[in-house]
């Protein structure tokens, strides 16, 4: 298996590199009659993409979706979506000077370890490019998802270097402020200093690291599949594969392990579950609380800033990278790590419908604790 599909039921698989003519996916097992078209993928993918701001890599991609399957006069048929973009602002000769050198922290040197040939030109399959094409999945997904039980998810940076933002723990999130800024940051008056931040590091020929939160509200309670098809194991994975994640966490997290048995089990009334540490999933099921997810990403290994490395004649370098890189790639991960929620959940759905959709109606059932997470 070469591992280039994703999901069970609702399955993605994503093809192409950063450089190629094109990115694409095939979605197939999607449930007939969801009305797309292309301009349902504008919004996601814009928020994804480079070149919106002065904060990301300047790379200029129009990330025009063409259907090319699977939808009939404008409704998804049942048969396997495929999707394709054209890249049209490769700039390869950017990447000649690196073509033969490992860039340390990139995965240059575990691919030519794998397969004993790459495509270096934009970082070739490792390069985040290739998570365009889950944005344009997720789109079908969260659409599914909000129309059939009005689940949403949404996401925001928690965290960008040593910054936090200045709120409360748990406070509730303001989505226009996040929306309204390039570092999908809840509040609004730390926008110059994260921005000075990554002037400063751009100066010095560095990065930073980030994290991002995303909340799935509405999922109702009994989806996941013990035990090898948890909704938290498959979570983990999905966000896991991100580019650049180094850590996951579902509810309180890490932080659990300082908590006690008292503190950490969310207490349950008939009016409601008094918190959600463990968010939204027990057992490997969901509660019918909120989803919640964390992730971190390291900070870009691309830098301008010189670094020790080896080349493939076997030579030890001095590398510094050049090109258009992003400073933090955190800044453009929100909807990515979106999308991986959503495609869990819509696979994880589906799933459940296939094994118990006979199950319905199970009583008591316990209101979600809704905090503070979102307005
Ligand atoms: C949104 C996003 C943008 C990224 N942009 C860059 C980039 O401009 N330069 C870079 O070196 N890495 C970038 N990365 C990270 C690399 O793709 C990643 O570090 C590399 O594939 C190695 O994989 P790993 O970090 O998961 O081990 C980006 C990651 C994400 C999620």
């Amino acid at each position: 298996m070469s591992s280039n599909t994703f999901g069970k039921l609702f399955s993605v698989t994503t093809f192409g590199e950063s450089h190629g003519p094109a990115i694409g996916c095939v979605v197939d097992g999607c449930p007939p009659g969801i009305a797309i078209a292309p301009e349902d993928f504008v919004h996601d993918l814009a928020r994804r993409a480079t070149g919106k701001s002065r904060y990301t890599s300047q790379r200029r991609e129009a990330d025009e979706v063409e259907i090319l399957s699977g939808v009939y006069e404008g409704k998804t048929t049942g048969t396997p979506i495929a999707l394709l973009i054209r890249n049209i602002d490769a700039r390869s000769k950017d990447y000649a000077e690196i073509a033969g050198t490992f860039r340390p922290g990139h995965a240059d040197y575990t691919y030519w370890q794998k397969y004993g040939i790459r495509d270096p030109r934009g970082g070739g399959r490792a390069s985040a490019r290739e998570t365009t094409m889950r944005v344009a999945a997720a789109v079908i997904a969260k659409k599914w998802l909000k129309q059939t039980f009005g689940i949403e998810v949404h996401g925001w940076m928690a965290q960008m270097d040593d910054i936090v933002p200045d709120m409360p723990e748990g406070a509730a999130i303001d989505f226009a402020i996040v929306e309204g800024n390039p570092f999908f940051w809840p509040i609004a008056a730390q926008l110059p200093e994260l921005e000075s931040r990554i002037n400063a590091l751009r100066k010095a020929g560095d990065s930073c690291g980030a994290r991002i939160n995303v909340v799935a509200t509405g999922v109702p309670p009994g989806w996941g599949e013990p035990v090898y098809g948890k909704l938290d194991a498959e979570l983990a994975s999905a966000l896991m594969s991100i580019n650049a994640v180094k850590g996951v966490e579902i509810g309180a997290g890490f932080a659990s392990v300082a908590q006690k048995g008292s503190g950490h089990r969310d207490e349950m009334r008939l009016d409601g579950f008094m918190s959600n540490r463990a968010g939204g999933i027990l057992g490997g099921i969901s509660s019918g609380q909120d989803i919640v997810a964390s992730i971190a990403l390291k900070p870009t290994s691309s830098i301008p800033a010189p670094g020790r490395s080896v080349n493939a004649a076997g030579e030890e370098v001095e590398v510094r990278t050049k090109g258009r890189h992003d400073p933090c790639v955190g800044i453009r991960a929100t909807p990515i790590a979106e999308a991986m929620v959503a495609l869990v959940l819509m696979d994880q759905a589906l799933r459940h419908r296939a094994q118990c959709g006979d199950v319905r109606d199970v009583r008591p059932r316990i209101p979600a604790h809704r905090p503070k997470h979102h307005t």
